[in-house]
């Protein structure tokens, strides 16, 4: 099974509108022009066109941000609180691969079914797959995302996505060993290195494209939810300009701008309105079929004050006690 990318992502939020607030205001996103399922109107024709006209708000409350020519990149819908990942759209290459997938994850004793034609729509998608991986968290496996190639950024940021996916996901697992075999024997992942800090405490990191790593996997004791979300910006200077924004905002600044030794990524962490860190920066590393894995003996080069295994614990501990 071939995962391409990391195309989408959906959390749950008591406020949608915050987040729109915080994805446009201080990240830099852009409110998509039509919500997914949302007639665009007739091409061509001035008149016509989205009736969200470019809010990116949809009907039932949901916001979706654009980061790049893809549709929409990130949604968030209301939920009691913050409910965390409600999905992950993982892009594959074409139907034949959707079909191929759910069979392999169904032979593998993991629950996977074809999607409905609403539900694509509902995804912007031509074909969808429904799955989920073994911290319960749901997947979607998808091809042919609708383009839209307006996109214009309010603080003229410049995402780094395309084949590389919208960033990087670092998830706490309760179990990692299933995890790990989930994502690596059935999705295809590649380990690309892990760090240790402790006994049974350990960060791991992977690959399904040049990105050093799409997901990670932080296992910190019987805890299953999301450390934080990555984007990654072109340059330093664009990376600054948002912690700037950050600042102004008095948006707490979980760790202090730093480069972590595995992916090489120059970046600061902040807290979100959904009760998880988001982590902007640049420069990640990429890799190829030549990548062999290491263990990392510490995590950062310089910097990162504020992200330590007290600290990051400590967030696990937080998720726990919602539980
Ligand atoms: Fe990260």
């Amino acid at each position: 099974m071939k995962v391409r990318s990391l195309g989408y992502i959906g959390f749950g939020a008591p406020d949608p509108k915050q987040w729109l607030d915080y994805g446009v205001n201080i990240i830099g996103a852009m409110p998509a022009r039509a919500y997914p399922g949302e007639d665009w109107g007739m091409p061509m024709d001035p008149t016509s066109g989205p009736a969200s006209a470019g809010s990116g708000v949809a009907p039932d409350g949901s916001v979706y941000l654009k980061l790049d020519e893809r549709q929409w990149r990130i949604g968030i819908h209301p939920s009691e609180d913050n409910a965390g990942i409600m999905y992950m759209g993982f892009e594959m290459a074409c139907y034949q691969d959707l079909e191929e997938a759910v069979k392999e994850l169904k032979e593998g004793g993991v629950p996977a079914r074809m999607g409905t034609a609403e539900e694509a729509r509902n995804r912007s998608v031509t074909g969808i797959a429904i799955s989920e991986d073994p911290a319960g968290n749901p997947l979607e496996f998808f091809y042919g995302p609708t383009k839209d190639y307006k996109f214009v950024s309010p603080y003229n940021v410049e995402f780094q996505t395309g084949s590389l996916g919208l960033g990087h996901v670092n998830l706490f697992v309760k179990d990692l060993k299933a995890c790990e075999d989930f994502y690596t024997w059935v999705l295809g992942f590649k380990l690309s290195d892990y760090i240790k800090f402790g006994p049974d405490l350990s960060a791991n990191f992977y690959h399904c494209n040049p990105r050093h790593h799409t997901l990670g996997l932080t296992h910190v004791g019987p805890v299953n939810g999301i450390h934080h979300m990555m984007l990654e910006m072109k340059n330093i200077d664009q990376v600054a300009q948002c912690l700037e924004r950050v600042e102004a905002a008095g948006i707490k600044v979980t760790s202090t701008l730093g480069r972590h030794t595995n992916d090489n990524m120059l970046s600061f962490y902040m807290s979100s309105p959904f009760g998880f860190e988001v982590e902007i920066g640049c420069e990640g590393l990429l890799v190829d079929e030549s990548w062999l894995p290491s263990e990392f003996c510490e995590g950062d080069v310089w910097g990162h004050k504020g992200l330590d295994p007290e600290t990051i614990t400590e967030s696990a501990q937080q998720i726990k006690q919602k539980d």
